[in-house]
C-alpha cells in the first residue's frame, strides 16, 4: 500500500483564502486578539461599531447590554463591509456579554450572506460563558461552513498561533500535510457544495483553490483545509 500525502493539490502561500476579521470589542481585549488573528493570518480586520456608543462606564454599559440582550435588540452598525463576496473566510468576534454574544453581533449575522463563507468564531471573556458564545456565533450564522473556534480570557494570545495552525489558516501552512490516502487513483476531492474538483480514477485536474474540501480515498473521509 502506497501512502501518499495529497500536497500536490495544494497552490500553497501564494493563492491564500481571503479572510476578514471582523469584531465588537467595547473595552479593547478582543480588538487585542483581532489584531493578532490579523497579523498571523495576513486577513483584514472590520471593527464592528455601534451606531449609538455604549457607554465608556462599566457599569452603566453592563446595564445597556442586559436591556438589549432581554429586549432581543439589535443595535445598528457604523459601516459595512467593503467587498464581501471577496472574502472566503470571516472571523467573528466579540466579548461574552451577559453569557452570550453582545447582541450587535447579531446585527451583525443578519447583515451578510453567509451562504459559501466560512466562519471562525472567537471571544474574549473574564471567567465564564465562553463555549455558548463561540456556539451561539455559529447558531446565527447558519448558511456558513464553520471551524473550530477559539476563546482568549482577557487580551491573552497564548494559544492563538496553535489553534491558527490547527485550522489551517495561517498562510504557508495549509495542513493537508496531515491527509495521507492508500491508494492514489481512489482519490475524489469535492468542494463545500458537494461538486467534485479532483476526480484520482478519470484523471480530470483541476487544481483547487484555498479552501475546505472533502476527500475521499477507498477506506478514508476528511475535511480538507487548503
Ligand atoms: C456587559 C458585559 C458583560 C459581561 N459578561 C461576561 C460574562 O457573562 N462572562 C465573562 O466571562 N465575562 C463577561 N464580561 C467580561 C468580558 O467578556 C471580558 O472582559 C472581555 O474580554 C471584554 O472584551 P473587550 O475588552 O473586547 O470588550 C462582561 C463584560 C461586560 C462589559
Amino acid at each position: 500500500m502506497i501512502a501518499l500525502a495529497i500536497a500536490p493539490l495544494s497552490l500553497g502561500a501564494a493563492n491564500p483564502n481571503k479572510i476578514l476579521i471582523a469584531y465588537f470589542s467595547w473595552g479593547g481585549n478582543t480588538e487585542t486578539v483581532a489584531n493578532y488573528i490579523a497579523n498571523q493570518t495576513q486577513g483584514e480586520l472590520f471593527r464592528i461599531e455601534p451606531v449609538v456608543p455604549y457607554p465608556s462606564e462599566y457599569t452603566p454599559c453592563t446595564e445597556v447590554a442586559l436591556e438589549e440582550r432581554d429586549t432581543n435588540a439589535r443595535p445598528a452598525i457604523k459601516d459595512k463591509v467593503a467587498n464581501w463576496d471577496d472574502y472566503d473566510v470571516i472571523f467573528i468576534g466579540c466579548p461574552v456579554w451577559w453569557h452570550e454574544a453582545p447582541m450587535i453581533i447579531h446585527t451583525f449575522a443578519e447583515s451578510y450572506d453567509f451562504g459559501g463563507k466560512t466562519v471562525v468564531p472567537f471571544c474574549t471573556y473574564a471567567a465564564t460563558y465562553r463555549d455558548e458564545t463561540l456556539a451561539k456565533i455559529v447558531e446565527i450564522t447558519p448558511a456558513a461552513d464553520h471551524l473550530e473556534g477559539f476563546g482568549a480570557r482577557s487580551s491573552s494570545t497564548s494559544g492563538v498561533t496553535e489553534w491558527l495552525n490547527r485550522i489551517g489558516m495561517i498562510p504557508g501552512n495549509s495542513g493537508i500535510n496531515d491527509v495521507a490516502v492508500d491508494d492514489n487513483a481512489n482519490i475524489m476531492v469535492y468542494n463545500t457544495t458537494g461538486n467534485v474538483v479532483y476526480d484520482g480514477i478519470k484523471s480530470e485536474v483541476s487544481v483547487p483553490q484555498k479552501g475546505i474540501y472533502i476527500v475521499r480515498s477507498e477506506n478514508k473521509t476528511e475535511k480538507v483545509v487548503l
